[in-house]
């Protein structure tokens, strides 16, 4: 088994304030970890660095078995597919689905020729109908629905077939029948031998897929519990991180949670 993410000690300061501190995490590539933890509590900025975006005030983080500031995150980079809302806003309304999910194909091979074009074609062709947008293919970005742009942003992160694919609030703000719907495909994806390592970020239970296998929680920056999911999703831990005395149902691997009064 092979270490896709560790960080050891790691601490991120901005505005002199921490946003993380004193974080362990070692994700191995068969895992599929879900972060928990109130909004500001520092989910985002733990995959911004877990995907060599940003680097940690201290401490240290290694990603496939390259320390951030030793190494040149362009070349790691690629072997990572991130998926937010801020990589979202970033792609132009008019690029259809096919060439947003083709060129993070492009930041791989670095090359046109005729040869390299053809295999990411049969790539995207698959990756397209692997997340049910092979209809929407020739559609334009601005014109998709919310549910549609998390699956094309899901698409293009898998295009580069990442060791590490890290998804931040995948769900979020869709509706019921459309997170459904995502949460199926990301179960789908997740149970894949094939699939590399996956860190989602979420912080509601119900958008937790089937089938996670480890469970970190975030409150302020501190890490209130991590590990396999079944010991670390509990109602004393939930409370914890988020500052709420809940109550927390599980039933056919999905969970629920509500405050208890
Ligand atoms: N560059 C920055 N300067 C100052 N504060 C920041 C900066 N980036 C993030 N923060 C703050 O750090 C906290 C954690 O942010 P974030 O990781 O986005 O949390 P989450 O994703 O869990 O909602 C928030 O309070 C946010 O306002
Ligand atoms: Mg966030």
């Amino acid at each position: 088994m092979a270490e896709v993410v560790k960080f050891q000690g790691v601490g991120v300061v901005r505005s002199g304030r921490p946003i993380l501190d004193g974080i362990d995490w070692s994700v191995d590539e068969r895992d599929r970890w879900v972060v928990l933890g109130p909004n500001g509590a520092g989910k985002s900025t733990l995959l911004a660095l877990a995907s060599a975006q940003m680097h940690p005030t201290s401490g240290t983080v290694s990603i496939l078995g390259e320390q951030l500031g030793r190494t040149n995150v362009f070349d790691l980079r690629p072997s990572i597919g991130l998926a937010s809302t801020a990589m979202a806003r970033r792609i132009p309304e008019a690029e259809t689905v096919r060439d947003m999910v083709l060129t993070a194909g492009y930041a791989v091979t670095g090359r046109w020729n005729e040869e390299y074009d053809e295999i990411d074609d049969a790539q995207a062709d698959t990756v397209l109908a692997e997340w049910q947008l092979a209809e929407l293919a020739d559609r334009t970005f601005g014109t998709l629905s919310d549910g549609e742009r998390k699956r094309a942003m899901i698409a293009r992160a898998v295009m580069t077939d990442p060791e590490l694919l890290l998804l931040d609030e995948p769900s979020a703000s869709l509706d019921l029948g459309s997170r459904e719907g995502l949460l199926r495909s990301l179960s789908a994806y997740a149970a894949s031998e094939f699939a590399p390592a996956i860190a989602m970020v979420t912080h509601h239970v119900e958008e937790i897929p089937v089938g996670m296998t480890h469970a970190m929680l975030l409150r302020e920056g501190r890490a209130v519990a991590a590990g396999p999911i079944a010991e670390t999703i509990t109602a004393a831990n939930l409370s914890e991180a988020f500052g709420v005395r809940l109550a927390l149902e599980q039933r056919d691997g999905r969970y629920s949670a509500r405050a208890e009064y």
